[in-house]
């Protein structure tokens, strides 16, 4: 029937990645039951059901079965080899050592995990020396800024893009501008080891529409496809680079609560923009809570979060450039950002350089600029040239 064997067959099948999960369910004394799969799938979203496929002759499964129909998916991050391996190989007491609590199910959760899923079996299927378990899904939750681990040809690893770029919500020629533009940012990230993001202006708001180096820190979460609004002190970019029609929305948009700062001020401001080439923000606080008041905006289509981050924003006011940067002082830096025009000359992109928590060296942030103007200019270089084809 086949002229493989068993050893090519599990060689080749390995050349496909997956995740790992580790299945529990409790045992007749509330003890946890587990066991290491790679084999989990999403199934059905309406039911909204999920599948794993145990050997028929694994002793853990058999517990598992046996226990009822309840069972959890807990999705391991990439810091869990430990915990793969140890359920792998373990008889008994798979758990001991990590931390987990039960359900309202009763089924054994991780602390440490990617994401959970309370399930309920619903069919087993025959795949030969497998069984195809299908479940529904009772709940579910998820850590968004953790990393999964992955299995590959028989070792462990994990995810980590080069870069990012938003599906939808801008037009197909800026997402094919933004492949140009994703190598450089990559480069620029890899280089300053920062986070690098492109935004576009969509609609009223600025959409962050790609991100480099972002997501390999464990406690953010990724701004990819967040939108903010197009308000003084953001955004400045594009309103002294886009045209008249651009700098008078934005000056329109100067909120009554921007520290005192009216029009004129901001006006300036574009001017400084202008002869610089770039824009920054300086303050840590200010930075902070224009982060998370965007995060919640964009989880709630609720009026009273977007009032509030247009708020915060104007807070922030001043914050954005201000000062001369001087060589020997220390700086908050918060973020910088450069212009990127497309084939028409038009200011398609901003490229923003994300700074770290330490306080630098105006020297240092005025290296970031340099990089980064450099990087903006190389971009609308290769928009310009790919124009024709695009
Ligand atoms: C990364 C990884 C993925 C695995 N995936 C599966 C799987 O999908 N199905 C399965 O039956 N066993 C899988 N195993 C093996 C089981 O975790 C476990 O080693 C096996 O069930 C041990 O046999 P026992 O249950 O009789 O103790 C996997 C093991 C590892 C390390």
């Amino acid at each position: 029937m086949h002229d493989f064997d068993t050893n090519t067959f599990r060689q080749v099948l390995g050349s496909f990645p997956t995740g790992v999960v580790v299945i529990t369910a409790a045992g007749e004394e509330g003890e946890a039951l587990a066991m290491t799969v790679g084999t989990f799938v999403s199934v059905s979203l309406d039911p909204p059901l999920v599948g794993f496929l145990p050997s028929k002759t694994s002793s853990s499964w058999d517990a598992i079965r046996q226990s009822g129909k309840r069972f959890g998916v807990n999705i391991l991050c990439n810091t869990q080899e430990d915990v793969c391996r140890a359920v792998a190989r373990r008889k008994k007491d798979k758990l001991e050592g990590f931390d987990w609590s039960p359900t309202e199910h009763g089924t054994p959760k991780l602390s440490d995990r990617i994401a959970f899923l309370d399930c309920e079996t619903e069919n087993i299927y025959d795949g030969g020396d497998h069984d195809i378990v299908v479940g529904r899904v009772l709940s579910l939750e998820s850590v968004p800024s953790t990393l999964p681990l992955l299995f590959f040809r028989g070792g462990y690893g994990s995810f980590r893009p080069g870069s990012m770029a938003v599906e939808a919500g801008i037009s197909g020629k800026r997402l094919a501008e933004l492949d140009c533009l994703r190598p450089h940012i990559e480069r620029l990230s890899s280089h300053l080891s920062l986070e690098v993001t492109a935004m576009c202006r969509v609609d009223e708001d600025l959409l962050t529409v790609a991100s480099a180096g972002g997501s390999n820190r464990s406690v953010r979460v990724p701004r990819i496809g967040r939108r903010v609004p197009f308000m003084p002190p953001i955004g400045g970019v594009f309103a002294a680079f886009g045209g008249p029609e651009a700098e008078s929305e934005w000056l329109r948009n100067v909120h009554e609560e921007a520290g005192g700062a009216d029009r004129e001020t901001f006006a300036e401001v574009l001017q400084r923009v202008r002869d610089s080439g770039y824009a920054f923000g300086f303050g840590h606080e200010a930075g902070k809570a224009i982060e998370v008041a965007s995060l919640a905006a964009n989880e709630t289509e609720a009026p009273e979060q977007r009032r509030r981050l247009n708020r915060v924003i104007a807070e922030a006011g001043l914050s954005f450039n201000t000062a001369k940067i001087e060589r020997e002082e220390e700086y908050e830096f918060h973020s910088m950002t450069a212009p990127v025009f497309d084939a028409d000359g038009a200011c398609a992109f901003s490229l923003t350089v994300w700074g770290s928590k330490a306080a630098v060296r105006g020297a240092d942030v005025l290296a970031v600029a340099d990089k980064l103007t450099r990087t903006a200019e190389s971009c609308t270089a290769d928009l310009q040239r790919a124009g024709r084809k695009l």
